[in-house]
């Protein structure tokens, strides 16, 4: 008996569709819904019956303008082993880490779905994806199809075995890295002592990377109270010939993590208890195989990515191989990536002490205290002109001293440089700028922060002052404090 989805009652297809939850946009459009004979979907296992009720055992998202079947339903305890994951939080953080360069070849490693593989696939011209659980790939296959992309190619096997001898220019995994004494599901446990999958992953992520690739893993690790959280994975990498940044979200106690994973907390406590586990590490390792090796950058970040960060995160790369001086930083001309500035007034004994930090958003929220006189600066940032005679200009207009101001400038800006907030022109500015001989701002291009310096360029001394920024007002306080 022919039947077709799109005639189902809402109930129905709901059912049918489950884990519909989509970031962009709506459900899958009904002409990609299939045609199919029932008896068919029945013999397949696609559908199940549960006492009086047909369920599906698939659910398919819509995500990241991709269509994604997957096994239906979030995961239990009781789920079985081989249940393929749709879309996570930890799927989406992945994708967000990664660095979307066009590249010649792509691996993903525990590929559940494919989510990763078929993001790759659109900057890769061929992209392998590799699982231990063959359900994923079949799923990963379909998914493939679905979506039109031809180039994802799937392989069975543990970790790398699959892609033994080969090189990629990106490699992406987020594979199932929780700390625990559990064997039951594949996504989630990888029947390994302690943090050692993290640490093969990302050693092993590291070493097929081809000259100029980058790597993201998603990862967990131990660490014990009293020492770096960074210290574990700058051990996994040492020697292997990568630079890395090592970006850390959350560090929990043992009950705190095991109740984010499981019910039997009496178990997986025993375990950390008898193998000393104090705190358990989310994080990230980007890795890149670039010229002279072994840089390793450890940020907090405030939260799991809002938003793409693989630019940020070439920035951050970018301004770690810039060991620059101050002389060579007061030079270079600089714009200001998007983030957010929040300031505080703390009151305290009769005044206000402000407090001014910024947050990279979009991107992975990296947070950076800003010296409240150094936002006269960054208020004027525009990529024209070089940043001593920003600082001259911000003096005279703000009547800051300017040595001062410089001194504010220089630390807060390195702070921002290796955080990746700051975008640095490199080339000729885009129009001849007046501002060096003239102390005039030039005509060039023009973010907000540029369009806001340039109006209170024309704004006399008085009035600049008190119009130019959130931050004139919150300086004042702040200086009397
Ligand atoms: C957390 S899921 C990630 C799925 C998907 N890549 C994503 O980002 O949503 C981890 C995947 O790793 C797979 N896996 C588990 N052990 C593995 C192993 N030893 N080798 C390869 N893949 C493995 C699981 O089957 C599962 O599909």
């Amino acid at each position: 008996m022919p039947v077709e989805c799109r005639s189902w009652t809402a109930s129905e297809r709901s059912c049918c569709f489950s884990g519909s939850a989509s970031r962009s946009g709506g459900p899958p459009p009904p002409e990609r819904l299939l045609t199919a004979d029932l008896d068919v979907l029945f013999d397949s296992g696609l559908l199940e019956e549960r006492g009086d009720q047909v369920a599906s055992t698939v659910g398919v998202s819509h995500d990241a303008g991709l269509l994604l079947a997957h096994d239906a339903g979030p995961a239990s305890g009781r789920s079985p082993a081989w249940h393929v994951l749709g879309v996570t939080p930890g799927s989406r953080t992945l994708a967000a880490l990664t660095i979307r360069k066009r590249v010649r070849a792509a691996l993903d490693v525990g590929t559940g779905c494919g989510i990763q593989a078929l993001l790759a696939a659109r900057h890769a011209e061929r992209v392998v994806a590799t699982d231990l659980n063959k359900r994923a790939l079949i799923f990963t296959r379909i998914n493939a199809g679905l979506n039109g992309l031809a180039n994802v190619e799937c392989r069975h096997g543990d970790l790398f075995a699959p892609v033994r001898d080969e090189r990629f220019e990106l490699v992406v995994s987020n594979p199932p890295f929780v700390v625990s004494p559990a064997a039951d599901l594949m996504f989630r446990d990888a029947e390994l002592p302690g943090d050692e999958l993290s640490r093969q992953v990302v050693a092993e992520a590291s070493d097929h990377l081809a000259k100029g690739g980058h790597a993201t893993v998603l990862c967990n690790w131990i660490w014990s109270t009293g020492t770096h959280w960074s210290e574990p994975p700058r051990e996994w990498l040492r020697g292997r010939g990568c630079d890395a940044l090592l970006l850390h979200f959350t560090a929990d106690d043992p009950l705190t993590y095991a109740s984010k994973w499981t019910d039997d907390l009496d178990r997986w406590l025993a375990y950390y208890r008898r193998s000393h586990i104090e705190r358990i590490s989310l994080g990230a390792a980007v890795v890149r195989r670039a010229g002279p090796p072994g840089r390793i950058i450890a940020l907090q970040a405030s939260a799991a990515p809002l938003g793409d960060a693989g630019e940020q995160l070439l920035r951050v790369f970018a301004a770690a191989d810039d060991a620059t001086s101050d002389e060579a930083l007061l030079d270079a001309r600089f714009r200001l990536a998007e983030h957010q500035l929040t300031q505080t007034a703390r009151y305290r004994r009769g005044r206000y002490a402000v407090e001014t930090t910024l947050v990279s958003i979009p991107g992975a929220p990296l947070n950076a205290h800003a010296e409240t006189d150094a936002i006269h600066v960054l208020a004027r940032l525009d990529g024209t002109a070089p940043l001593s005679v920003v600082i001259e200009r911000a003096a005279r207009e703000t009547r800051l001293d300017r040595a001062r101001l410089q001194a504010a400038a220089l630390r807060c800006l390195r702070r921002l440089y290796v955080r990746g907030f700051l975008i640095r022109e490199r080339g000729q500015p885009e129009a001849t700028s007046a501002f060096g001989t003239q102390g005039t701002v030039g005509a060039g291009r023009r973010d907000s922060s540029s369009a806001s310096s340039s109006d209170s360029a024309r704004r006399s001394g008085r009035r600049r002052r008190r119009q130019s920024s959130l931050a004139s007002a919150a300086a004042r306080p702040d200086r009397a404090s």
